[in-house]
């Protein structure tokens, strides 16, 4: 049976990759009916950001989601994605919450689940597999394919078998940045079939590279079993090979499909007009292949992040300078693919090492991986890069175990925390609040409000959504207003100072704060501005959100304490005072968005 089988993404990774993963359960249902009908492998619809997203921005329960779509779509098999030991979001989670969340996936209707871990690090999918075979559902185990000197196809082959042996049903090679040439397909899934792996193959590829189409055609000549596809109005660039294309391509061959194309281009109409409506959320650049990624790996994601953080920092011309270190320190960091939460590590430390010299200030994040607390580095970390990031200390600090080993159960205590505030309505509520503590208690309580609902859409012209995608597309704009607004009594035109930047298709809120050339709406109340420059002034080194102060007026400091902790680039980072003496005056307070050259402390 050389039939192949086809994931549909529509319903997750497409609109995650296209457009921030927006697209609203409601322009999902009227489809559904139509789509249980091809007879699909399995439809991915939950699962990474589609958790995230909804209670953030939408207002609406993922557990909601996932009940309408099994409800409408009985006879398909619906998967999800599983970032493994950290299930829905970006940090690993303790044993209980991995399997009471699969449980509670399983019972309201995931048939699938696609279990991955950044780093391939064994051992953070051990209790995912084995919480899913336990529900009975079908266990896809899956290794994230990257580019690398430790990446090779033995090392593929070998993880491969290893997570058969574990029992997973299916197995899933994820080239989440859309690397993999026809050959390294061919190769790593024939290699493994020779070492005599039995279980099926699903490839999983964005389409950036361009040459996509052209490895699941080999992948299909080496066996591959099923290869997941976006029907076509949200495929490519991006996103994932057209499925109708797939479909046709296939066709009279021995590995045809088998799906209908009439039906399939019914689906597609539909979808043409979802697209239409969420147009002013996608980037030009998305829909278009990019080959460049292959010789500098950097996903689209992270790039744009790059520039933004550098352009936060006031440091746009150090691109080149970063592009460079981005691959000195990922194979300092023994060479982690740099996906999401990884591709944040490296990006943000190649970043730090270019503005203040090479390690000279180190995020936090940056030394919990280093400490194995994401899991084992694919490659070796050199002992003199431990000690420069974890200080003279590091052997004592170095995790080797598992990481969740070393995390207490959390499940009763977040139900009896929930219980007590009167906000348990559903068991899966608890792992809502678990799993994302802030947002999902504003979700709970009823105070999370929708950005904006399906009906508005497409946006109008002079929503702050639509003003920060021209913003994105032209950052030389100085200002933005339209013809028909009139300035309301000459004041200032409000222009968002919240951004969302994506990285990897996630996205994260980036706060810019005001400078030359921005404009801020408000202005009334507020603290008085501080003076620029004092005798003794001590400036923000980078663009941030000021955490914690860790000195009080009077204070004596010594030259290269910590004064301050701060939140750049989603990285908690210390800054350091430069001099010895006596705190006059602070500036700033915790919680204040600092621009890099704002006056912080005085110091005399
Ligand atoms: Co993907």
């Amino acid at each position: 049976m050389a039939k192949i089988g086809i994931t549909e993404l529509v319903l997750r990774d497409a609109h995650q990759s296209l457009f921030a993963t927006r697209m609203r359960t409601e322009d999902m249902l009227p489809i559904l009916k139509k789509m249980d009908q091809v007879g699909y492998w399995a439809v991915e619809m939950w699962g990474g950001a589609t958790f995230d997203v909804p209670i953030r921005y939408l207002n609406q329960d993922p557990w909601d989601r996932l009940r309408e779509i099994k409800k409408a779509m009985p006879n398909t098999n619906l998967m999800m994605l599983l970032r493994a030991q950290n299930v829905v979001a970006y940090r690993n989670f303790p044993d209980d919450i991995v399997e009471n969340f699969v449980r509670l996936a399983q019972k309201n209707g995931i048939d699938v689940f696609r279990i991955f871990d950044a780093l391939n690090d064994l051992r953070n999918m051990e209790v995912p597999i084995k919480s899913v075979k336990g529900t009975g559902a079908h266990c896809q185990a899956s290794v994230s394919y990257t580019i690398s000197p430790i990446h090779t196809e033995e090392y593929f082959v070998k993880k491969m078998l290893k997570l058969e042996e574990w029992g997973a049903d299916s197995i899933c090679i994820k080239d989440m940045a859309g690397m993999i040439s026809p050959k390294r397909a061919y190769d790593i899934i024939g290699g493994y079939i020779e070492a005599g792996g039995k279980c099926p193959i699903d490839l999983h590829a964005h389409s950036i590279s361009g040459m996509t189409g052209m490895a699941y055609q080999r992948a299909a000549e080496a066996g591959v079993s099923v290869v997941d596809c976006d029907i076509s109005p949200f495929a490519e660039g991006t996103g994932h090979p057209a499925t109708e294309s797939t479909v046709y391509a296939f066709k009279g061959t021995e590995w045809d499909t088998g799906l209908d194309m009439e039906l399939l281009m019914e689906i597609r109409e539909y979808f043409r007009t979802v697209f239409n409506k969420y147009r002013h959320l996608i980037r030009i650049e998305a829909l278009r292949p990019d080959p460049s990624i292959v010789l500098h790996q950097i996903p689209g994601g992270m790039m744009s992040n790059l520039v933004s953080q550098l352009e936060m920092q006031g440091a746009k011309d150090k691109l080149d300078a970063v592009l460079k270190e981005v691959p000195v320190v990922r194979e300092e960091l023994g060479f982690p693919p740099l996906v999401t939460p990884t591709s944040q590590v490296v990006g943000v430390q190649a970043v730090m090492n270019v503005l203040f010299g090479r390690y000279k200030n180190i995020p936090r994040e940056t030394k919990d991986y280093v400490m194995g607390m994401y899991g084992q580095s694919p490659g070796p970390i050199r002992d003199e890069i431990k000690e420069i990031v974890l200080g003279p200390e590091w052997k004592s600090m170095i995790i080797t175990g598992r990481p969740a080993d070393s995390l207490e159960p959390e499940f009763e205590k977040r139900k009896k925390e929930l219980e007590e505030m009167g906000l348990l309505k559903q068991e899966e509520d608890i792992l809502t609040y678990a799993i994302y503590p802030q947002i999902g208690l504003k979700f709970l309580k009823g105070e999370a409000s929708p950005e904006f609902t399906s009906e508005k859409l497409p946006l109008p012209l002079d929503h702050p959504q639509t003003r920060a995608m021209v913003k994105s597309f032209f950052p030389e704009v100085k200002d933005i207003y339209l013809y028909e607004e009139e300035p309301k009594g000459g004041g200032p035109v409000s222009i968002p100072t919240e951004f969302d930047v994506e990285v990897d298709g996630e996205m994260f809120e980036v706060k810019v704060s005001p400078k030359g050339g921005f404009m801020v709406a408000g202005g009334e109340g507020g603290a008085p501005a501080p003076p620029k420059d004092v005798e003794g002034g001590f400036k923000s080194p980078m663009q941030g959100n000021v955490l914690s102060i860790k000195v009080k007026e009077g204070d004596a400091v010594t030259e290269g304490q910590v004064i301050m902790t701060v939140e750049a680039m989603k990285m908690e980072t210390e800054v350091k005072i430069d001099r010895a003496g006596t705190v006059k005056q602070i500036f700033v307070q915790s919680g204040a968005t600092v621009a890099t050259g704002d006056l912080l402390i005085q110091v005399l």
